[in-house]
This record gives structure tokens, C-alpha cells and sequence, in this order.
């Protein structure tokens, strides 16, 4: 049962993101259990808790407001949350929950959804 259920899930994970490599797509799974219900699916800031939000998330497919935000600060942001880099604190803490190298690979991968870079 529990191969199972394993199986249908790595089915899944390859249909949502079938041109990424390995090492990708499990980021790419982290942004999709943790990040989406306020960035959106699009990735563009307008998940469904938008609505409840008095900040608009971050739209991470503008590379000009992207390119503008340099990795470390994208890094410390996502660690220690919004308030952190002044920004609101509707942006959460993920440091206890994500550790190091899974947001450096955020980072990474938050550069390729904006194909922009710094
Ligand atoms: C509860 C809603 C919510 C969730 C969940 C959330 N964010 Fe955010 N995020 C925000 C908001 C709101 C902002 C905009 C803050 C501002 O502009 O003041 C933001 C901003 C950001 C920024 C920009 C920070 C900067 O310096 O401009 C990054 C990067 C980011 N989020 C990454 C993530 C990642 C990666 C995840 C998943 C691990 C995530 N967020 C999950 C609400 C959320």
C-alpha cells in the first residue's frame, strides 16, 4: 500500500513538472506544498490566500522587481521572513521549517521562474 501510494505519487510529481530534472522538481515540489497558496500557481502572486492579504506576495515571474533583489536578501527573506529585509511580516519564517541548502535551492529556483539574476 505504501509503495503504492508512493508510486502514484512520483506520477503525479512528474505530470505537474515533466521538463525539470530530478533535483529541480523536488524544489520545485517545496514551492508547491509551501509557497503557492499566497505566490499562486502561476507563481505570480495571486494564490488563494490573496484575498486575506493586506500585502500582495512578491509576483515571482517580474524580473524587473526580481532582478532588483539580490540573492542574499531573497535568501533572508524566505529564513527569517518579511520583516526581516523590512518587508511585511505576512511574508512567514520558513527557517524552521526548510533548511539551508532547500532555500538556497529556492533561491536557484526562484531565479529561473523570473529568468532574471543577479
Ligand atoms: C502566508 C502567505 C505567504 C506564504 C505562504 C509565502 N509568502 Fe513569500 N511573501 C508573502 C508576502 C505578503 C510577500 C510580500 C512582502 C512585502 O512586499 O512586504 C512575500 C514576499 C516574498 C519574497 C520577496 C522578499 C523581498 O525581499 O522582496 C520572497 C523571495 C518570497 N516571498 C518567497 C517565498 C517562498 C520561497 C515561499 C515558500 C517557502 C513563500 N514566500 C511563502 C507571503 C507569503
Amino acid at each position: 500500500m505504501k509503495t503504492q501510494m508512493s508510486a502514484v505519487l512520483a506520477g503525479l510529481a512528474l505530470l505537474l513538472a515533466p521538463s525539470t530534472s530530478q533535483a529541480d522538481q523536488s524544489i520545485e515540489q517545496v514551492y508547491e506544498v509551501y509557497c503557492v497558496q499566497c505566490h499562486g500557481l502561476q507563481r505570480n502572486g495571486t494564490g488563494v490566500n490573496v484575498p486575506a492579504l493586506s500585502v500582495k506576495p512578491r509576483d515571482h515571474t517580474d524580473a524587473k522587481s526580481m532582478s532588483d533583489t539580490p540573492d542574499d536578501e531573497l535568501f533572508k527573506a524566505i529564513k527569517e521572513g518579511g520583516l526581516a529585509v523590512n518587508k511585511s511580516v505576512l511574508m512567514p519564517t520558513w527557517g524552521h521549517v526548510l533548511s539551508e541548502d532547500q532555500i538556497k535551492g529556492l533561491v536557484k529556483y526562484l531565479r529561473q521562474v523570473c529568468k532574471c539574476g543577479k
